[in-house]
């Protein structure tokens, strides 16, 4: 089977066009690059909810501040395509600038991008639904499979695509974790030897705030205290923020909310690692 490389936007809409009208349906994982597991389950997701399946390619300079780690962030289109190749993805769109030097536009989803991740990385999520929404336009998918790691991420292209009336599925699929629970993140490979053993807390930390909520505590200042505390036992996290909030609305849990995210955000160093669990009340 061939997989196409393609590099400009004409291009890519044409190739999409030729696709739906042969009656296909078209998926989209965006990425930006350095595969790894939870990149490939979002790609098998896609190849179960469409027909042809476009991966994107872009290290997108506007989702990082300055003194974040747009230079140092790891890319290898190589070994990307060998993978996509691999996992019979059908383009990959590999553009090597999506903005113009005069670009002025960008599309900002009010007040779920300010609060979370959006407190210590101001203009993040603009960075994040620009560049998707320039994706969509781009490739005009059907279908389009983000991660649940980025829970923020997700609810936010989630409301972008309904509020700007992309009528594309936005689909979120599970977290990949490690063995020892990390989940699986491009930016674990900046962490040392023994950066990676502690940052294995980050998942503990998540379970033991399932298991109080499944033992009926449901008091989010308790069950935050207790991830704290879990975390601070590893000389090397400083914790960014811990929060318990509405899954759907990202908003403070009332008594009796169905779905609690716990969302966190730790820093080893200057890596900063998110993670995240629903939490679900027995039954
Ligand atoms: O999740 C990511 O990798 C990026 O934020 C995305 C969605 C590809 C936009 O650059």
């Amino acid at each position: 089977m061939t997989m196409k490389v393609i590099k400009t936007v004409a291009e890519m809409r044409e190739w999409t066009l030729s696709r739906k009208k042969a009656g296909r349906q078209v998926g989209l994982v965006p990425t930006m690059g350095f595969l790894h597991e939870g990149h490939l389950s979002l790609i098998r997701r896609a190849k179960q909810e469409s027909d042809a399946v476009v991966v994107s390619i872009y290290v997108n300079p506007t989702q990082f501040a300055p003194g974040e780690d747009l230079d140092r962030y790891p890319r290898d289109f190589k070994r990307d395509q060998q993978l996509c190749l691999q996992e019979g993805v059908d383009a990959v769109f590999y553009p090597d600038e999506m903005y113009a030097p005069d670009h002025k536009t960008y599309v900002v989803t009010e007040e779920l991008s300010k609060i979370l991740c959006g407190v210590s990385r101001p203009d993040h999520f603009r960075g994040v639904t620009t560049i998707v929404a320039k994706l969509f336009n781009s490739v005009q998918p059907d279908t389009a499979v983000f991660g649940q790691k980025d829970a923020q991420q997700a609810l936010i292209i989630k409301r972008m695509a309904a509020d700007l009336n992309f009528g594309i599925n936005i689909i979120i699929s599970p977290i990949i974790r490690e063995n020892d629970g990390l989940a699986v993140s491009s930016r674990n490979k900046y962490l040392t030897p023994e950066q990676r053993q502690q940052a294995a807390v980050l998942y503990r930390s998540l379970r033991a705030a399932e298991q109080e909520y499944e033992q009926g505590n449901v008091d989010p200042v308790s069950i935050k205290n207790k991830m704290k505390e879990i975390i601070s036992e590893q000389p090397l996290a400083k914790i960014d923020y811990i929060a318990l909030v509405n899954a759907d609305t990202l908003t403070r849990p009332k008594p009796g909310t169905n779905d609690v995210l716990a969302a966190l955000a730790v820093f080893f160093d200057k890596t900063r690692l998110i993670d995240n669990t629903i939490l679900k009340k027995r039954r």
